[in-house]
């Protein structure tokens, strides 16, 4: 996620911002820009942006040097736009007298973008933000009558926000005006309140060298920064009340944004981390998505899917979705396998890589292979500018952010999350997807966010279940159809973490075999949530019962029958099935960091475990 520092007060702005940049930097960033000004009629904004580091930004600020006492930051992490000096952040209007810097996502930057170029606007960036620049300019030259009163610059911004959409943090900045503007639409923002000087950030880590008394904005506040004061309103102008709160974290517990540790902030993070993968790629009609790929739908009659670990999951509940949406046949396998098999592929075939990373090294070189063998390629990935981001024909992005926990959690619901859009896109584009089913998972995706974090707000059920069975050495995973990989998903996070021995399995497969390690001693998973196939389910879990096996159930809301069949029952919201993958994994995530936890294991940096596997 982008990080964001502004600040206005008696201090050099320019130390103050790329300190508390610096501070944002395991948030991961791939260019960097700060703007400062001494407000003043006629004054002008100095800006430096580099692509990079921040190492980058600093040697040349050494050249030229800048002097102020307003600036705002900001690490770009790229999502429109490649990461280069252009497209990094802040973007200065053509007069060089108004900034802004912004996180989150444009969703009708296209429509807007082409309206103001239409009126004459020049755009120097690739990027959705610079729609916002051109949009406060021209507000901002509608309210020439209030000359060099703030409020001109105040309503400038009111009047662009009435017209754009989306999941965002804007930050604005104007050489007339001896304030800072903030509005937040999802992505979070800070304040930090000092004596005669007032901050702002995206995360607390930067404000802590001068404040421990901050505010954090909620949706739809509007924020105006003076040195002597900080007034917060809605985007109507309604004033709101916003109650300070003493922030008592260390700079590292800050650095997880309070969570013990980076692998529960960033299963926190996942309703946000979802907004940003699926919000901007909605089309207007209901029906349809738009996603910025080359890939022709028609062009391709078999799809292949390789990854590695979590990833490799992912594209397991893809293969199910494509297939149901698409009426393509899918193969999914894993890239350390793929890459030697000597795959059949031919320019009809379309390879899907999947990778949080970007440079997991059997992954990679099964996306070589892929090519060599003249496949059409795409990637579900996360990390631009990523290896593989360099060697597909396209790239569906993941907009996660940087996941620090070597567990992955919120870039697997992400990569989920890319699977629905990129099925959608296939069944649309090959008329095999009616509009009622389109429209029907549309309508999930938006409610999806909302619904996880439901999920997450139930983790106190699932201590209790990790409580109880922490002691176990052996777990068994169940699952059904789409809800087959989640299962493997659920394993996998807990043998990563806990070490405890967990394996997974169809749950119809049980009876061939795994039937035989039942007993009292072995906890076994299983998702039930709402399904064609929950009956067939339900028998199953009788089958355990019947061998005194202790079945933990993930249920549906409202399934009040599955306590017949369960020693435990963890519920999730009820979604549509060919999204329930999704919710489900959320309380598997958390059964996992619980029982780590518990066990004392070091969460975020488990044995022999390395976040990307770049070696063989
Ligand atoms: C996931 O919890 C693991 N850390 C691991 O399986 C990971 O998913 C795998 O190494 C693939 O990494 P990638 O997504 O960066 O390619």
């Amino acid at each position: 996620m982008c990080g964001i520092v502004g600040y206005v007060g008696g201090r050099e702005a320019a130390e103050v911002i790329l300190d508390g940049l610096a501070r944002l930097e395991y948030r991961g960033y791939d260019s960097a820009g700060i703007v400062v000004a001494d407000a003043a009629p006629g004054a002008r904004l100095d800006a430096v942006k580099r692509a990079g580091k921040l190492d980058a930004l600093r040697s040349a600020l050494q050249g030229s040097p800048l002097s102020g006492h307003l600036g705002l930051g900001h690490t770009r992490w790229a999502t429109h736009g490649r990461p280069n000096d252009a497209n990094a952040h802040p973007h200065l209007s053509e007069d060089a007298r108004l900034a802004v810097i912004h996180n989150g996502i444009i969703e009708n930057y296209l429509e807007l973008k082409d309206r103001l170029q239409a009126g004459g606007h020049h755009f120097a960036s690739e990027t959705d933000t610079e729609v916002l620049v051109h949009l406060i300019e021209d507000h901002y030259q509608a309210a020439a009558e209030l000359g060099r009163a703030r409020e001109r610059l105040v309503r400038a911004v009111r009047g662009a926000l009435t017209e754009v959409r989306g999941a965002f943090a804007l930050v604005v900045a104007h050489a007339d005006h001896d304030v800072i503007v903030a509005a937040r639409a999802t992505s979070p923002l800070v304040i930090g309140l000092g004596e005669g000087e007032n901050l702002l950030a995206s995360d607390v880590p930067a404000l802590l060298p001068y404040t421990r008394e901050v505010v954090f904005l909620e949706d739809g506040d509007l924020a105006v920064l003076s040195r002597d004061g900080v007034e917060v309103t809605g985007f109507d102008g309604a004033p709101r009340r916003r109650d300070a709160t003493t922030i008592d974290w260390d700079a590292e517990a800050a650095e997880k944004g309070g969570f013990d540790h980076y692998m529960l902030k960033e299963i926190y993070e996942q309703p946000v981390v979802l907004q940003n993968t699926l919000f901007g790629r909605f089309a207007g009609n209901g029906l349809d998505v738009r996603l910025e790929l080359e890939l022709d739908p028609r062009a391709i009659d078999r799809v292949v899917v390789t990854a590695a670990g979590t990833a490799f999951y992912a594209g397991q509940v893809g293969e199910v979705l494509i297939e149901r949406l698409a009426r393509l046949p899918v193969e999914v396998e894993v890239a350390s396998e793929f890459r030697y098999r000597r795959p059949v592929v031919d320019e009809r075939t379309l390879c899907v890589v999947v990778s949080q990373s970007g440079e997991t090294i059997d992954t990679l070189e099964a996306l070589r292979e892929a090519r060599r063998r003249g496949a059409r390629t795409l990637a579900i990935l996360n990390v631009k500018g990523s290896s593989i981001s360099r060697e597909v024909d396209d790239v569906l992005y993941i907009h996660a952010g940087p996941e620090i926990g070597v567990a992955s959690t919120k870039a697997y619901t992400a990569m989920l999350a890319a699977f629905e859009l990129l099925a959608l896109y296939l069944g649309r584009g090959r008329g095999t997807l009616p509009d009622a089913l389109a429209a029907e998972l549309l309508q999930g995706l938006r409610e999806l966010p909302q619904q996880v974090q439901e999920a997450i707000d139930r983790r106190a059920s699932v201590a209790e279940v990790a409580e109880r069975f922490k002691e176990r050495r052996d777990y068994l995973f169940l699952g059904r159809g789409v809800n087959v990989p989640t299962a493997f998903e659920g394993a996998l996070k807990l043998k990563e973490i806990s070490y405890i021995h967990a394996e997974a399995y169809a749950t119809g497969e049980m009876k061939h075999g795994p039937i035989a390690l039942i007993d009292r001693s072995m906890p076994v998973v299983a998702v039930a949530t709402a399904s064609e196939l929950y009956d067939k389910t339900v028998s199953n879990l009788q089958e355990v019962r019947a061998r005194e096996g202790t079945v933990i159930a993930l249920a549906s809301d409202g399934d009040d029958g599955i306590r017949r069949h369960a020693d435990e029952v963890l519920y999730v919201p009820a979604v549509h099935e060919l999204l329930s993958p999704i919710v489900n994994v959320v309380p598997l995530q958390l059964l996992a960091y619980e029982t780590a936890l518990r066990l004392g294991r070091d969460v975020d940096r488990p044995r022999n475990l390395a976040k990307s596997v770049t070696v063989e």
